[in-house]
């Protein structure tokens, strides 16, 4: 059981939430994910650490309601406890030496660019933040972002582009791009920086499910070869991603996923 101590609605159906949860605090790293489970017999969500703090035992997790499980979370209260929480889940990312670093993000891949800021500054790097303006997508932690580094914002107009053209203007002396985002505003991150010689690591959300590599969903092609984001990622050489497979894969579940939204379980399953 893992205890909630803060849940604040943000607006727009964003959720954050704060576990005492002092190991995952102990241990997290930035990149990581964890999994919870609103009810014992909830599905598992998968959660991008956003912040955490060691000292304290809280780590924190944003997240938007998009169907059943997400909404299940959301009725949750401070007070009230979690039955599972599953992490520090996937694997740190790996900045290298990297000294000035730039991040791209938009909606809810801000969580990961957050975690990112606060990790790379503490370990002495440079960083600046590019946001995509998406109307569908907003933002989230732009404000505690832009306490920490100069943030700029980009006009979002569904294709990317600008954001895009904002990373490109100031790739003079950065030596590691990250984005962070819908996978479709990561593929265009990795595709403007492709020819330019700088390094890009690319965040991606595909459907993870045990988030142990057991069971194959959430697998990556990445240079011509199967990963598993679950264990391997999520973040990957995004000039190495397969983005055509991993947004067509993306869709997969797409009208099981409204059935269980539309579907009350007379047996109560999932009513936890
Ligand atoms: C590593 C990782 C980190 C993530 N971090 C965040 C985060 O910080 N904040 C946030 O709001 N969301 C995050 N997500 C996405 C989040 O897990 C899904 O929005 C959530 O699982 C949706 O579940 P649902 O039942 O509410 O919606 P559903 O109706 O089941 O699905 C709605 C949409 O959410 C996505 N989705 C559903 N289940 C999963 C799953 N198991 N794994 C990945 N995507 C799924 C699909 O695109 C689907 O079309 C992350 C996903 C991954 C893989
Ligand atoms: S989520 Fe099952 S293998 Fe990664």
């Amino acid at each position: 059981m893992i205890d909630i101590c803060e849940m604040k609605a943000l607006g727009g159906g964003v959720f954050l939430m704060r576990l005492a949860a002092p190991e995952i605090a102990k241990r997290a790293k930035a990149g990581q994910y964890l999994i919870l489970m609103a009810g014992e017999t909830s599905e598992r969500v998968p959660l991008t650490i956003a912040d955490w703090d060691g000292k304290a035992g809280v780590v924190t997790v944003l997240f938007r309601v998009e169907g059943a499980s997400t909404r299940r979370l959301a009725a949750k209260k401070a007070g009230e406890t979690l039955p599972h929480v599953m992490g520090p889940l996937g694997m740190p990312t790996d900045a290298g030496d990297a000294k000035r670093v730039l991040i791209a993000a938009s909606g809810m891949g801000c969580t990961a660019a957050h975690a990112h800021l606060k990790a790379l500054l503490a370990g002495g790097a440079q960083a600046a933040v590019v946001v995509s303006e998406e109307e569908n997508d907003a933002p989230v932690l732009l404000e505690e972002m832009k306490d920490l580094a100069p943030v700029e914002t980009a006009a979002g107009d569904g294709t990317y582009r600008p954001v895009c053209g904002a990373v490109l203007e100031k790739l003079g002396g950065v030596d590691l791009v990250l984005a962070f985002g819908p996978a479709q505003m990561v593929k265009a991150v990795a595709d403007a920086t492709r020819e330019t010689g700088v390094r890009m690591i690319a965040g991606l959300r595909p459907l993870v499910i045990d988030g142990t590599g057991m069971c194959g969903g959430c697998r990556v092609r990445v240079n011509g070869k199967y990963r598993y984001a679950c264990i391997d990622g999520p973040q990957f050489d995004g000039h190495a991603v397969d983005f055509d497979e991993l947004i067509g894969r993306g869709g997969f579940y797409r009208r099981q996923e409204e059935e269980q939204d539309a579907h009350l379980c007379r047996l109560g399953i999932g009513r936890d």
